[in-house]
């Protein structure tokens, strides 16, 4: 099967990484150019990765030789930037957030409508090691039914001073992290969305966009999702905590190890019920004196770079994809549903100046 020959167009932060990444192997990618508005970064890039620059889309969009164009420039530009490269008859990698305004939110909806199996969307953090370790606890039963979930990227006093923190330019924290939170939250959910609940803030970070970030999804299903992003945590709390009916499993912000703690699988609860007399003084309240936990804690599997894993995890299943139409785990509708209620948020927190 041929290699993808592919372009990033944004050389920045991110789109260096994808040229890096998705060229790590040859039998999946080559990389055929890059573009940048910045001339500098064009030359530094094309001389590094030894493919062809282009300081302009149109012209990038016009090489033959691309059949994929990841798109890695500012949030503001990415939903019309996909529509370009489609009807140039692109495979579009769309970074998050793809879409920032409700115009972008109709036009994805199109896009994807129109281009079936042409426009994947760069949610890489759902391949984060320890959130996939994380879903196969979940599944192999031993939490019981999963009632909360909690997801907090907390930063330690990050005072984030460029375009990411201005909302005239697309940032804020809803639209830096808030896409993978979301993202990762609607999968552990695993049902339908029936409520959304929000407040946003601005607490150290310069700029107007918001670097406090607060939204609790309620399932269909009754589970509870509460995401949490903050750019003014001096001391973070654990990344990830999932609670079930037989257990639970927490770990921290660097996702190295995982603790679990649950009922022996053999536990049943005998038939119990509330009586309307007080309690005794002096006797514990609960009928249970000893139940039979187990506790353990799990090293993350792979043991590797998160940022590395989500770039090499992310490449391979677009290849497969693309090549071997095997479904992206990361579908259409799940990234249109992050951006749905990112709108929602939006709407419920008017005291923030968004665009669009
Ligand atoms: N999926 C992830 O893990 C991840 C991580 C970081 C950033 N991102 C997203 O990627 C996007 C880029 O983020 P970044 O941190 O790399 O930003 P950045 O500012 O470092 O890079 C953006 C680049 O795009 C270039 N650019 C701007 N307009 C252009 C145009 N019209 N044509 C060509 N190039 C243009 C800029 O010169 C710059 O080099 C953002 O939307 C961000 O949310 C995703």
């Amino acid at each position: 099967m041929s290699a993808i020959k592919f372009g990033v167009c944004g050389i920045g932060r991110i789109g260096i990484e994808h040229c890096r990444w998705f060229s790590d192997d040859s039998n999946q990618y080559k990389l055929e150019a890059v573009c940048d508005i910045a001339a500098d970064r064009v030359a530094a890039a094309a001389a590094r990765f030894g493919c062809k620059g282009y300081a302009d889309f149109a012209a990038f969009l016009a090489d033959p030789e691309i059949e994929l164009a990841i798109i890695a420039t500012r949030s503001l530009d990415h939903a019309r930037s996909a529509a370009q490269a489609l009807s140039a008859g692109k495979i579009v990698l769309l970074e998050k957030p793809i879409g920032v305004t409700a115009e972008d939110y109709t036009l994805l909806r199109q896009l994807v409508e129109k281009y079936p199996q042409r426009i994947y969307f760069c949610h890489n953090h759902r391949f984060e090691p320890a959130f996939m370790n994380a879903q196969a606890i979940v599944a192999s039963g031993v939490l019981g039914r999963i009632n909360v979930i909690k997801l907090c990227k907390h930063h330690i006093f990050m005072r984030r001073n460029d375009w990411q923190m201005r909302l005239d330019c697309g940032g804020g924290q809803l639209s830096v992290w808030g896409p993978h939170l979301i993202d990762q939250g609607l999968v552990l959910l695993g049902s339908p969305v029936r409520s959304v609940h929000s407040y946003l803030r601005r607490i150290l970070t310069p700029g107007d966009g918001d670097d406090h970030v607060k939204i609790t999804l309620v399932g269909e299903n009754d589970t509870v999702a509460e995401l949490e992003i903050s750019n003014s945590a001096a001391i973070a709390g654990p990344y990830c905590t999932i609670y079930g009916d037989r257990g639970a499993l927490t770990y921290e912000q660097d996702q190295k190890e995982i603790r679990l703690k649950h009922l022996a699988p053999a536990f049943r609860w005998e038939a119990a019920t509330a009586a309307a007399d007080s309690p005794t003084p002096g006797r514990p309240v609960s009928a249970e004196q000893e139940l039979p936990w187990i506790e353990e804690t799990r090293k993350v599997e792979p043991d590797t770079s998160m940022w590395i894993q989500v770039e090499i995890e992310i490449a391979r299943h677009l290849y497969r994809a693309i090549r071997q139409q095997v479904p992206m785990p990361v579908k259409s509708s799940d990234a249109l549903e992050v951006v749905r209620i990112t709108e929602i948020v939006k709407r419920q927190n008017p005291q923030f100046a968004w665009i669009g």
